[in-house]
């Protein structure tokens, strides 16, 4: 029995999640800190009795160009589940949702139950390190037994986790999928909401500019495109995407290696799967001193065209064209995907450390209701 558990018991709660207000205090606190697309922070929380949790979306948080299906908001809600699993573990408490009823009405209720055997998750004393990292890396060793604690227990069922070296032939897909919101506006001016350029007071929804990886010049240029949205167009046809594409490049080749989370359909259950993997892998490479910057747009563009074929009429031209023709080639070539899988969810990542105070992206406490 953990020494938590034990003094839970003496105090007489030991039973009720929610019944302690130091518990309830510490789990919220530990909870708030899942990832989400643009540090968006798209869940209501509501606490329905002492030992059963209400997650709810909210659809104004959630909207973005790149959400499609609300996929992007399933594997956040995995990643929040799994934050949830593992801050409980510490406390004895397991938790369990049910999936079936979940989706159909875009609440989510969770029940928690003590178990006096449980032992903390192994990954608790690393979740705190859990960040996005957008700066160069320094490679990093990418070895069969590092490879393989990664993998071993982090794989959900239908979530299949995989790893390569970065190669030259790889960088044409990934920098232009990952400045495919260069191209189009959109995307861009989704993400744009979410920017913060002050430096106090900091705003606890999205990100501040330091924490995008990019220079001071590029940060005026998009604080000008965020006042003056007509700019978007002439640095479009500028062909800023180019410049961008040569960072996102050099970045890649900074890492030590790639990683990719794939299904087998994107129903919400297997998303949610994936979440959960993401959010243990990315953990566990964090703890050990890696950085890791998620690339969806290199997946979830993709996933959708595999899906619903007219999808990409709605992106710009010049990204139709890699999705189509790279795409494939570089998922079969680099992954063994054939088009019945989905590729899901790409990260980079390398050594780093950890990044400075000034570029994380904060939180909104969780106001539980009761
Ligand atoms: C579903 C999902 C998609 C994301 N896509 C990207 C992405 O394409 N590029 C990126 O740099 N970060 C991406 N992120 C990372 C978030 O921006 C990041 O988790 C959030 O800002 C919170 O910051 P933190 O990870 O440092 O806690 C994604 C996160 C989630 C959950």
């Amino acid at each position: 029995m953990t020494s938590y558990a034990k003094s839970t018991i003496e105090n007489g709660c030991s039973t009720l999640f929610f019944g302690d207000p130091e518990r309830t205090k510490q789990f919220f606190e530990e909870v708030v800190q899942y990832p989400s697309g643009d540090n968006a922070q798209p869940f209501d929380f509501k606490v329905t009795s002492n030992n059963t949790l209400s997650v709810s979306v909210c659809s104004e948080r959630s909207r973005h160009a790149l959400n499609f299906n609300d996929w992007a908001t399933y594997i956040s809600l995995g990643a929040l589940i799994e934050q949830m699993v593992i801050v409980a573990s510490q406390f004895g408490f397991s938790i369990e949702y049910d999936s079936k009823t979940a989706s159909a009405s875009g609440n989510w209720n969770f029940s928690f139950s003590y178990r006096a055997d449980l032992e903390p998750d192994p990954l608790c004393s690393m979740l705190s390190q859990r960040e996005s990292d957008r700066r160069s890396f320094h490679k990093g060793d990418l070895s069969a037994s590092f490879q393989k604690s990664l993998t071993q227990n982090f794989n959900f069922p239908n979530s299949r986790i995989q790893f390569q070296r970065i190669e030259e032939g790889m960088l044409p897909y990934l920098s232009q999928t990952e400045t495919l919101v260069f191209n189009w506006k959109k995307a861009f001016m989704d993400i744009l909401k979410w920017i913060s350029f002050d430096s106090v007071p900091r705003q606890l929804r999205g990100l501040p500019w330091k924490n995008l990886g990019i220079s001071v010049i590029e940060s005026k240029i998009i604080q000008a495109i965020s006042k003056v949205p007509f700019l978007f167009h002439v640095f479009y046809h500028l062909r800023w995407h180019k410049g961008a594409e040569m960072s996102s490049k050099q970045k890649f080749r900074s890492s030590a290696g790639v990683l990719l989370i794939s299904t087998s359909s994107m129903d919400s259950r297997n998303l949610i799967n994936c979440g959960r993997s993401l959010l243990r892998v990315w953990t566990y490479l964090c703890g050990s001193d890696y950085g890791v910057q998620l690339h969806t747009s290199s997946t979830l563009p993709y996933c959708h065209h595999l899906v619903d074929s007219s999808h990409l009429r709605q992106l710009p031209s010049r990204n139709r064209k890699t999705y189509l023709k790279l795409a494939p080639l570089f998922f079969q070539k680099y992954f063994s995907l054939d088009s019945s899988k989905y590729p899901v969810i790409l990260m980079r990542f390398g050594k780093s450390s950890p990044i400075p105070d000034d570029m994380k992206a904060l939180r909104q406490p969780i106001q539980e209701s009761h």
